[in-house]
């Protein structure tokens, strides 16, 4: 875009103090309301959500699942088509990651007994209530809420059970042949969707994380495994003999349940599970506008605990672009670019355009080098020693390339870094924003690091003891930071790029060699988490804190974020001599909403008029107990009384006067 918008931007709203109260707290001449929660009907038939955990498990199929995450909206025309500049009727798809405190969902908690699940309807439950949910939502007849339209034959759940395909090198593949699937080519379920993305053409992009957390593996399992199956599994956290945190798989014995442990049980492949793991881990494609359409998992983006998956801008005759974040500890940063080239005639094709752009194509993997220059190299079977001979790991094709894309960014030296979580590309200009929440894992530079631990290095440079009434809580980068980068002649196929350091999370309170960028009241925060664009290049950022819960609710703020190169310039003006931007002032960053208590806020749409925002509440309440409950968020947003559970949600956020957010 050859706009300059953002140069014209400026934050014209009161900052939101830091608070602890158990409400979404937006500046004066805000409003808020909530589209939907936990348990809600998306038809018009069901009971409204009863407050005790009696909902069936069957009945999640057509409820709002738990943990609202990413999502995105897609203006809808009065034909049902993606209309992208509209804004009073659309489809809001929302990621359902996780089960929050089961103490909401079930009537009395999870029952579990010597580490089995023995009532399995609330195993089924718990399936249901993971996913995505698909939501037609609408303006009334003035003002620019937007509420839920309850019956719409768009509304749909995806969950844990929802089969799915594959796309890509990996459809067909050995790796993921298992018993429901001997061929290969289909899988059950979408597991842990924490960011998202969409595409240019009109479809949801949901993205596998701690897809871990739900599958077990036997003990002993080695032994009945080939040595490179097991380095594969290690690498990815599935070793032997490990439960997984839900126990799904203890709930019987019905292939329901089995599939929930990737274990060698029977005499191939084809006849159990023992691949199951590498059938998550995924990019998941959702054409939210065919409501029975088949949810596509597009390999060639490769396997990872993705974080989200963000599109540069398509531009006509240039391949789609999309970043995305591998986000645990020491883990790679990745691009796909793909083979086929723009063509806005695809616009409303759904997984046809998705096999087309998202099917065949180039993955990457970031290096930062240490002068502030960075590589993409390419993972690509045959190329940089990825190959058989490989004596780290012998890969066989590029099937095995992507289903083990983080031994690839291994054997390529790809950068380490403090857990990259959300992505955003600038509209204005390019540039590609990531947020690095924290690491516990960086070690001072004078120690001699044992384990998975690092020193740190240019891009992930700090090391420090996070001081809480002068005793040390956490060391390591526990506030997190946020990187940028350039591509080299803005083309976002580029194999080279600049970069530099945006921003250093902090508490305002921090020493000066913490408080990087001068943070203050106004703007301080720590672990930052959600990251978003909005049309007008202005740069929100959502937090998901463990560092700074003791003074403050998560929180999300605004910013005007300059350039790659600022921080060079700050330097050369005196600034702070450090690889990082200019300075945070109030007038840069600021900010602009606090969630409730114990929550985390994730997750970011606006409609095209940028008249309404959404935000999501993900785990309020989630350090308490049915008997000891921490929070009452929603119910308490309008009844500070309340005694309800608390529910993640989707909040609904207008401007009093009926005018754009934050300009
Ligand atoms: Fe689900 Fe990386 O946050
Ligand atoms: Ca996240
Ligand atoms: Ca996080
Ligand atoms: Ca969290």
């Amino acid at each position: 875009s050859s706009s300059t918008k953002d140069s014209a931007l400026a934050l014209n709203f009161d900052a939101v103090a830091k608070n602890k109260n158990d409400i979404v707290t937006v500046p004066a001449g805000y409003e808020v309301s909530i589209l939907h929660a936990l348990g809600d009907p998306l038809t018009s038939t069901d009971a409204v959500w009863a407050d005790n955990g009696s909902e069936s498990a069957d009945s999640y199929n057509n409820r709002i699942g738990d943990g609202h995450d990413g999502m995105h909206f897609f203006g809808m025309s009065d034909a049902g088509a993606f209309q992208a500049n509209r804004s009073d009727r659309g489809l809001i798809c929302v990621n359902h990651e996780y089960v929050v405190g089961p103490f909401a969902l079930h009537p009395a908690g999870r029952t579990v007994v010597n580490n089995v699940r023995t009532v399995a309807a609330e195993v089924d439950k718990e399936i249901n209530a993971h996913g995505v949910s698909v939501a037609e939502i609408r303006r009334g007849a003035s003002g620019t809420a937007m509420s839920m339209v309850r019956g719409s034959t768009y509304n749909r759940r995806i969950t844990s059970a929802t089969p799915m395909a594959f796309s890509g090198p990996a459809r067909g593949n050995s790796l993921v042949q298992t018993k429901f699937s001997p061929a290969g080519t289909d899988t059950r379920g979408t597991n842990n969707n924490c960011g998202n993305g969409y595409t240019p053409w009109g479809t949801y992009l949901t993205c596998e994380e701690n897809f871990t957390n739900v599958i077990a593996r036997a003990a002993g399992d080695n032994a009945l495994r080939s040595a490179k199956e097991v380095v594969g599994l290690n690498r990815y956290g599935m070793t032997q003999g490990r439960r997984s945190p839900y126990l799904w798989d203890t709930a019987g014995s019905d292939d329901l349940y089995a599939r929930w442990s990737a274990s060698v049980t029977g005499a191939s492949a084809t006849a159990d599970y023992r691949n199951i793991f590498n059938t998550f881990g995924w990019i998941v494609e959702i054409d939210p506008f065919a409501p029975t359409s088949t949810p596509l998992k597009h390999s060639a983006l490769g396997r990872f605990a993705h974080e989200g998956c963000w599109p540069c801008k398509a531009v006509a005759g240039k391949p789609v672009v999309f970043y995305m974040g591998d986000d645990s500890r020491n883990e790679y940063i990745y691009k796909f670019v793909s083979k086929a080239l723009w063509d806005a005639a695809d616009v409303g094709k759904g997984h046809v355009a998705g096999q087309k752009y998202m099917g065949e194509g180039t993955l990457y993997v970031a290096k930062f080098n240490a002068d502030g220059s960075g590589t993409w190299v390419e993972l690509t079977h045959g190329k940089n020693g990825l190959d058989a001979s490989n004596a780290t790991y012998a890969f066989a094709d590029q099937a095995d390339v992507v289903v083990h894309a983080r031994l690839a960014g291994d054997v390529v030296g790809a950068t380490k870094m403090d857990r990259p979580e959300w992505g955003a590309v600038n509209p204005i200009n390019g540039e590609v924003y990531m947020t690095l929440t924290n690491n516990s894992n960086r070690v001072s530079p004078t120690a001699t690091p044992t384990g998975s631990q690092l020193k740190p290095d240019t891009a992930n440079p700090r090391y420090y003891e996070d001081l809480k009434n002068g005793t040390t809580s956490q060391k390591g980068n526990p506030n997190g930071h946020i990187i940028r980068w350039r591509e080299t002649g803005n083309d976002p196929a580029a194999t080279t790029f600049a970069w530099d350091i945006y921003l250093f999370a902090a508490e305002a309170g921090a020493a000066a060699d913490v408080n990087l960028s001068g943070l203050t009241d106004v703007n301080d925060f720590s672990s930052p988490d959600g990251l978003w664009f909005d049309q007008n290049g202005m740069l929100w950022i959502q937090t998901d804190d463990g560092a700074y819960t003791d003074v403050t609710n998560c929180m999300m703020l605004a910013a005007i974020p300059g350039k790659v190169g600022d921080g060079a310039a700050a330097v050369a003006a005196g600034g702070t001599p450090t690889i990082k931007g200019a300075n945070a002032t109030p007038t840069t960053v600021r900010r602009f909403l606090v969630g409730p208590k114990e929550c985390e806020i994730t997750g970011i749409a606006m409609t095209p008029d940028r008249k309404t925002m959404f935000i999501n509440v993900q785990h309020p309440g989630e350090d308490g107990s049915l008997g000891a409950m921490t929070s009452h968020w929603p119910a308490s947003q309008t009844d500070a009384a309340s005694t309800k559970r608390p529910r993640s949600a989707t909040v609904v956020i207008t401007r009093s006067n009926g005018g754009e957010i934050a300009v």
